[in-house]
């Protein structure tokens, strides 16, 4: 029997604290929910005690890049509202706030073909309106 809530899990990489990877720490990785849309979900996480050390402001370019290697171009994130680290990662790194999706919880969005004056134009757009997904 299938299970339904299993979403499928593409290009999941870990993040280790040492040159010979034994001690994973962390991971991103791009999620798809088989009842939701179809675009990718980028998940992404570290252990706690190694947060704020500016790791992940390093690793997420570089999973960018695999993702746009492997054509995973138009990419999701779910944020809480209130994760300031979590925000200014997928701020620098070319994501646009799309809109809420409850009271607490935004919504990100890339398209990492876009160019940069594309980008910027809608980021003006986006930032001029706000889009409410679900109330
Ligand atoms: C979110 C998370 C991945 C960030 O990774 P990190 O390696 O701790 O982040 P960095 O140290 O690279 O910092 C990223 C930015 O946030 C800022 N920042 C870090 N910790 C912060 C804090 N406690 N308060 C405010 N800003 C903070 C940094 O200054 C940096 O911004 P800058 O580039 O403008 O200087 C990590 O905190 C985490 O795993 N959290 C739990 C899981 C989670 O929230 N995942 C995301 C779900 S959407």
């Amino acid at each position: 029997m299938k299970d339904r809530q299993q979403p499928k899990i593409f290009l999941e990489e870990k993040i280790y604290s040492d040159k010979q990877k034994r001690n994973p720490i962390g991971y991103i990785k791009l999620v798809q929910y088989l009842t939701g849309e179809a675009i990718p979900h980028v998940e992404y996480k570290l252990d706690e005690d190694h947060h704020g050390k500016g790791i992940m402001s390093k690793e997420f370019p570089k999973y960018l890049k695999l993702c746009k290697k492997y054509e995973f171009t138009r990419l999701i994130a779910n944020v809480k509202a209130d994760n300031v680290p979590s925000i200014r990662i997928l701020e620098k790194n070319g994501f646009l706030k799309f809109g809420t999706i409850s009271d607490d919880s935004l919504i990100y969005i890339t398209d990492l073909k876009l160019t940069d004056s594309v980008r910027a134009f809608h980021k003006h757009v986006l930032s001029n309106v706000n889009f409410c997904l679900r109330t």
